[in-house]
């Protein structure tokens, strides 16, 4: 049985902008499988949200370019998908959770009304299915108290935490089979924040849910994710299981990552990386990280270095690998 959920191959993104043609992702594969928490890092700008936009169709119309040699999504070729195609994959092959969930709830409706719509949009429980209770079992999966009475209540009537629950309650109410989270705990205190990533976690495990999780955090990436997908500047330079990517690190951006945690294997004392992330529209030559890089060799800025693999689908883009011949 196919179990991949995500196959996308070389994709490039260009967004249209007032300062010219915007590169935003360059060349970038995705693939993700069923129950699988894939983790995203990388500092702000770098293209996070862009690439993950990319796989619901919710870059701006008109004004993107996507380029792609595969683009699949739960085995369905999106290369020609159209808005109408895209509404369709929205809610029910894959759903999405934001960094605020104020921005996803509608302050009008109650909480029951919201979560109703997507079940009915989503056509996932046949002609005959109870609403109510369907929308009361999710709120108590998410750990919500007093779910009855949540389900009259208004966004504003909740927490922050608790309004969080709501929305992965509704983006997992439709039964998809892609949940991808944007930042979704940020905004929380460290006990929600650890609630949500247990309940990822069960998504993952019991539901088969495949997950892309963003986050600025590496405790939690540490602490939810199978894989790592490392980026910088448009385009991930380091992937790995959590395992090898926190053992045995090889990009220098990850390295000097790993370094400005507070705690762990890496830690010396607490260094930022040098420097700051390049301009999109004006990347230096070579590797684009080469100008804040410790190791940068010369040719580090002439050439783009190729993806070395070393093993257990741990691959990284340095020309340092070249030096190890690999
Ligand atoms: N709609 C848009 N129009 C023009 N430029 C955009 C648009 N969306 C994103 N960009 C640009 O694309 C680049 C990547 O943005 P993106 O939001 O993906 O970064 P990110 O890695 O998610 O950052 P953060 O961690 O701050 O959320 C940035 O330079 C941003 O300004
Ligand atoms: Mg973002």
């Amino acid at each position: 049985m196919n179990d991949i959920l995500v196959d996308v191959r070389n994709l490039s993104i260009t967004i249209d902008t007032f300062r010219g043609p915007l590169r935003v992702i360059r060349n970038q594969d995705i693939m993700l499988r069923k129950g699988e928490i894939l983790g995203v890092v990388g500092e702000s700008g770098c293209g996070k949200s862009v690439m993950v936009n990319s796989l619901m169709g919710l870059l701006p119309e008109g004004r993107t370019k996507i380029k792609s040699e595969k683009f699949e999504i739960d085995g369905e070729n999106c290369q020609e998908y159209v808005e109408e195609d895209w509404n369709e994959l929205r809610g029910t092959t894959v759903a999405m959770v934001f960094q605020d969930p104020m921005t996803a709830l509608n302050p009008i409706l109650t909480i029951g009304e919201q979560i109703y719509e997507v079940i009915h949009r989503s056509n996932a429980y046949g002609d005959d299915y109870d609403e109510k209770a369907i929308a009361l079992d999710l709120l108590k999966k998410m750990g919500l108290s007093t779910p009855e009475k949540r389900l009259t209540q208004y966004p504003h009537e909740l927490s922050g935490g608790m309004r969080q629950r709501v929305c992965i309650a509704m983006a997992v109410a439709g039964r998809p089979k892609i949940l991808i989270c944007d930042e979704p705990t940020t905004a929380l205190d460290t006990t929600t924040e650890a609630q949500i990533l247990r309940l990822m976690q069960t998504l993952a495990v019991e539901a088969g849910i495949g997950i892309i999780f963003i986050s600025h955090n590496l405790r939690v990436i540490a602490q939810l994710c199978d894989r790592v997908m490392v980026m910088y500047a448009g385009k991930c330079v380091e992937s790995a299981t959590v395992e090898d990517l926190f053992n045995d690190p090889r990009h220098p951006y990850t390295i000097g990552l790993l370094m400005s945690l507070p705690q762990g294997k890496w830690h010396g004392e607490l260094t930022a990386i040098d420097g700051q992330p390049p301009d999109l529209y004006d990347l230096p030559r070579g590797c684009a990280f080469n100008p804040r890089c410790k190791w940068a060799m010369r040719i580090c800025g002439k050439r783009i270095p190729m993806v070395s693999n070393i093993g257990n689908n741990h691959e990284y883009t340095c020309w340092l690998a070249k030096l190890e011949g690999l």
